[in-house]
């Protein structure tokens, strides 16, 4: 008889997102007359820029002719779009990052869920709390969470580092030592950012007690601020101790299109073993790489049309990031976020909890947010509104919820 991998009864309930969708359908299924917006997951509405359509046109002809056309990615993806990531993300910023040390997959959430594969079950973990729940949730089906503890919603093996109003939603160096340390910088969820010295004290910390941190980064083109670094190998010493997971879904519109990557210094290492050479050994034997229309999208997002497009792009929900915060504000709730980042993260008023909150936002003003308890406990009491709306139905979520 087959057994099933026990660790997936561990998980309380669905994936956050969905669950908002189910009650989000019934609802818009029992009130077929209600228009509701939809500021809940943080998927993009703008088209693709001009120069990916363009992109994507001239790969797909390629396809259709035997003289271009291409079979297999190479497993750690192709050459001309590793050679511009390194380019234009690192070199660009002043950071040592080689073509070779760059993964392209089709995605942060994969290779954020996967990546914790590379490492022995007995490492700690530490996230902050609240936390893009991919991180502890694929630990846990893994088996490396512990026992899961319904009164404080937190698993016994994971160690918490609140990110709170009282620490500016930075977190502080955890009291315990862990192994693997995610951090996401913008936040996702609070929308909060921290400066190249805070960053620069955890890449320090980690290298001193030999801790890996994984960096997600992928909010990093909605930093606004000179001081907030785009790329942890913006930090002295941060090839020997850490790894960064990029995306092109929020910077490029590509949440429906998929590309992502990881990057994983040759430094990085283990005793003798180097994480590159573990994560080349399990992209190759169980990815076969984005596909080559993809990757030539990705690569068109570096052309000098494609940079001028998408930074219109990003202005246009940086603006809608603004029109949410301000109009929050006017109405006297407390707001956060918004300024590094896509995500506006507000206190639910009155002491309502996220979910109340969430609920009483869907019945009286058919707006959709996410709870903030939903990233974790100290989540509880917050609620986040993303930005990727369209223009026009931001402005009216903005008004109905003045309206409240
Ligand atoms: C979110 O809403 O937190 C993100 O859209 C989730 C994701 O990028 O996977």
């Amino acid at each position: 008889m087959f057994k099933i991998n026990q660790n997936y009864l561990k998980l309380p309930g669905s994936y956050l997102f969905s669950d908002i969708g189910r009650k989000v359908n019934a609802y818009a299924a029992a009130h077929p007359d209600k228009r509701i917006i939809r500021l809940g997951i943080g998927d993009v509405t703008q088209p693709l820029a001009p120069a990916i359509i363009s992109a994507l046109h001239g790969a797909v002809e390629e396809m259709g002719d035997a003289a271009t056309f291409r079979g297999y990615a190479p497993d750690l993806g192709y050459g001309f779009l590793r050679d511009a990531i390194a380019e234009n993300d690192y070199k660009a910023r002043g950071c040592d990052i080689r073509p070779e040390e760059i993964f392209i997959s089709d995605g942060a959430k994969c290779d954020s869920g996967n990546i914790q594969e590379i490492f022995s079950l007995d490492n700690r973990i530490a996230v902050c709390d609240p936390v893009y729940p991919v991180y502890v949730d694929t630990n846990v089906m893994a088996g490396r969470a512990g026992c899961y503890d319904s009164r404080t919603e937190t698993w016994s093996d994971v160690i918490y580092m609140p990110c709170m109003a009282e620490n500016g939603f930075a977190p502080d160096l955890p009291k315990e030592t862990p192994d693997i340390i995610y951090l996401c910088f913008p936040n996702n969820p609070t929308g909060a950012a921290i400066t190249r010295g805070q960053l620069q004290e955890w890449v320090d910390y980690a290298n001193r007690v030999g801790s890996v941190i994984i960096y997600d980064a992928a909010y990093e083109a909605y930093i606004s601020e000179e001081d907030v670094p785009h790329s942890i190998y913006e930090c002295q010493g941060a090839r020997t101790c850490a790894i960064e997971l990029r995306s092109f879904s929020k910077n490029a519109g590509f949440t429906g299109v998929r590309l992502g990557f990881t990057v994983i210094p040759r430094e990085l290492k283990a005793g003798d073993v180097s994480l590159h050479s573990l994560w080349a050994r399990r992209h190759g034997t169980k990815y076969n790489g984005a596909p080559y229309i993809v990757q030539r999208a990705g690569e068109a997002v570096y052309s000098r049309e494609g940079r001028d497009q998408l930074k219109e792009q990003v202005a246009y929900y940086m603006r809608n990031a603004a029109y949410i915060s301000q109009g929050l504000k006017e109405a006297g709730y407390t707001v956060s976020g918004g300024v590094n980042a896509p995500y506006i993260w507000l206190k639910a008023p009155g002491g309502m909890s996220s979910w109340d909150f969430f609920d009483y936002l869907l019945e009286k003003a058919n707006v959709v947010g996410t709870p903030g308890v939903g990233f974790g406990p100290s989540g509880e009491g917050y609620f986040r509104l993303t930005a990727f709306g369209s223009y026009e139905n931001t402005v009216e979520a903005v008004e109905r919820i003045k309206a409240l």
